[in-house]
């Protein structure tokens, strides 16, 4: 065992044999944690493991050996997380939606309330204040409609042109591109509309470009979003396809294989590891394909996200529906 996988004895599990020599009894592990070097790197891959050390005994009871077996149960236990998460996903999505209808309500009040005040105001300053005020609320709705409602199901499918749904979107971040000095590229080629749920293609989008931002932290770099019409050769069909692309730090291996994955952040707190997850759940419903390119070279490194819609996403679901 020493030979075959040195990397376990500081883990504790040839102590652990000598154990079961020494005493006779055989020795149950569920759900162990242990790190592997597999693919013959020295890098240490974390897996779950089931294993039994079962004693042979002699005629004369004396331990002559030890049968080891173990199974890796690191995708079941995985599996059983994103379950487990799901379940709490859907838990958080109805929360998400009464708050945001709570917040809704106020909110249109107080809109209202600083609309009458602005017309009443005799005072320039304090029109401008007010001015001031009116626009950071419509960012707050805007957020709270983007982020928190998209739980609730959109009432009906729209015809759309994928540039001015990338136009509402940026228009939610204006602030945070210009206090972060990230230069935006726009090339909009995408002429015929898309039949869709568009608040449900815009949370993409915003999702899609809140990451990017992101990813640049602060650092400036390019924000490139472009549309144009293009044909998905699997299945041959005709649509739009939505690229964003950053200059940011890009993903490692592991990252980029688990970012649709519900709760995987890397932002600790700051992330609630939800935005993509929900993404590709949106464009799958929309018949679509979201995809992912990224490179940490260094002075090269970025990510570039591109979403496909065919023109006629949602005439296809209600066909699935019946
Ligand atoms: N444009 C990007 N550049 C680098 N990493 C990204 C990018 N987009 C997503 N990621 C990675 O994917 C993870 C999951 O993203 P997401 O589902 O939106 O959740 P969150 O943004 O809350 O972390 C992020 O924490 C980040 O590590
Ligand atoms: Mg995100």
């Amino acid at each position: 065992m020493r030979e075959a996988v040195p990397e376990v004895e500081e883990q504790g599990f040839i102590a652990l044999l000598d154990r079961v020599y020494q005493t006779g009894e055989p020795f149950i592990g569920r759900d162990t944690p242990i790190r592997l070097a597999r693919h013959g790197s020295d890098e240490l891959e974390e897996r779950t493991l089931d294993f039994v050390y079962q004693p042979m005994r002699e005629a004369d009871g004396s331990v002559s050996g030890i049968i080891a077996l173990g199974i890796d149960v690191t995708e079941a236990k995985r599996a059983e997380k994103v379950l487990l998460q799901t379940e709490k996903l859907a838990a958080v999505g109805r929360l998400a939606s009464s708050i945001a209808h709570e917040i809704n309500n106020p909110l249109e009040s107080v809109t209202n309330l600083i609309y009458l005040a602005k017309g009443s105001a005799i005072n320039a300053e304090t029109k401008e204040y007010l001015g001031s005020a009116e626009i950071e609320l419509r960012r707050v709705a805007a957020i709270t409609n983007q982020t928190l409602r998209f739980h609730r199901q959109s009432t009906a499918p729209q015809l759309t042109g994928a540039p001015s749904l990338v136009d509402s979107t940026l228009a939610i971040y204006q602030g945070r591109l210009s206090n972060t000095g990230v230069t935006v590229l726009r090339r909009d080629r995408a002429e015929q509309s898309i039949y869709c749920f568009e608040g449900e293609i815009r949370q993409v989008m915003s999702n899609l470009i809140g990451n990017a931002i992101d990813a640049m932290h602060g650092t400036g770099g390019k924000l490139i979003v472009r549309t144009r019409e293009a044909t998905l050769w699997s299945v041959g069909k005709r649509g739009v396809l939505v690229t964003v692309a950053d200059t940011g730090h890009g993903m490692s291996n592991d990252t980029a294989s688990r970012v649709f994955e519900p709760f995987f952040t890397t932002k600790g707190m700051n992330g609630t590891g939800l935005g993509l997850w929900v993404s590709e759940d949106i464009v799958k419903r929309h018949h679509g394909r979201l995809k992912l390119r990224t490179s940490r070279i260094s002075n090269r490194s970025g990510t570039v996200f591109t979403m496909f819609l065919p023109f006629d996403a949602i005439i296809q679901r209600a066909q699935v529906l019946e």
